[in-house]
């Protein structure tokens, strides 16, 4: 996340993510599942603006028409936990501008979440550290805490269990978002957990190593397989992705979204003309964003 403090408050980059892994190892008593993921930060990002309020009212404003900017929005949950864990009863108005597309497996609302934990933290000068803001996020989300250890970091538990994983070289990807989202409660239900789980190490070396090829080769979702069953678009453009041999390409988190893996800058740009001109060729009304993203530094 990055931060910058100025005369009139604090602004932050909540960056989006990418799951280069993700094996679902059991069904818990909670309702959740335990995972192992190798979750990375992109370069698409929200921007949080975060302004002093004369009293203890968090309020938020959103420049996406439609989207929940009440008690509900991860953001006001996060000010309204960090106002509780700190007896803090200064306010905020907060500015979302949201770039990063909604149930599209790529954690906007978690990352935006994060960032209101770090921005009210330097506003309201709570001198919290990153630890302990990382723990009141895992509560909020499990994808927060990541957010505190970008750019790439290996997630256990319900995801916020979170050790930083090494990157030999930054990554260059595409991002493909479908129109229709799909919700993440709906594709664990759907989700199978394996009997013999998909081995995240090879991954984890070849990212460390920076061998872009080998790592586009272990890419692995299980979550893949109920996104496609409830939105079939995801198995049509992960065949046309694939097709376009970039190093790699899967779903993120639990979808709509994919990403292909790329070797380099012109690779991703390649691909993106392609899916362009095929789209323009088909003469289909929308079509599927398409963002090239680097990994975050
Ligand atoms: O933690 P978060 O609120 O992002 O999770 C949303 C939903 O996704 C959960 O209510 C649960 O249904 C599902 N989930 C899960 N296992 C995880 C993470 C999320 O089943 N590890």
């Amino acid at each position: 996340m990055r931060m910058q403090r100025h005369a009139a408050g604090v602004d932050v980059r909540a960056p989006a993510k990418v799951n280069l892994f993700l094996e679902v190892l059991a069904r818990r008593a909670d309702g959740y599942h335990d995972i192992a993921t190798l979750m990375c930060a992109v370069s698409l990002c929200d921007t949080l603006e975060c302004r002093a309020a004369p009293n203890g009212e968090v309020t938020l404003t959103c420049d996406l028409p439609g989207l929940e900017t009440g008690a509900g929005n991860l953001v006001c949950r996060a000010a309204g936990a960090l106002q509780r864990h700190t007896g803090c009863t200064q306010g905020a108005r907060i500015h979302l501008q949201k770039r990063i597309p909604l149930a599209a497996g790529l954690a906007g609302g978690s990352s935006d979440a994060a960032a209101a934990l770090a921005g009210l933290n330097e506003l309201w000068q709570l001198g919290l550290p990153d630890a302990e803001l990382a723990k009141m996020g895992a509560e909020i989300g499990s994808d927060v805490a990541f957010f505190f250890s970008t750019p790439a970091a290996w997630c256990t538990g319900r995801g916020e269990r979170v050790t930083p994983a090494p990157l030999g070289r930054t990554l260059d990807l595409l991002l493909l978002c479908p129109d229709e989202g799909l919700s993440t409660p709906a594709v664990y239900r759907g989700v199978t957990v394996p009997e013999e789980p998909v081995n995240g190490t090879p991954l984890r070396e070849a990212l460390a190593a920076g061998d872009v090829v080998r790592a586009g080769a272990l890419l692995h979702n299980r979550l893949q397989p109920p996104a496609e069953r409830l939105c079939p678009a995801v198995a049509e453009w992960q065949a046309r992705l694939t097709a376009l041999q970039p190093a790699g390409a899967a779903m993120s988190g639990s979808g709509s979204s994919l990403f292909a893996l790329c070797r380099d800058r012109r690779e991703a740009l390649r691909i993106a003309r392609a899916l362009h001109a095929s789209a323009r060729g088909r003469n289909t009304a929308g079509g599927p964003k398409l963002v090239l993203v680097r990994s975050c530094v």
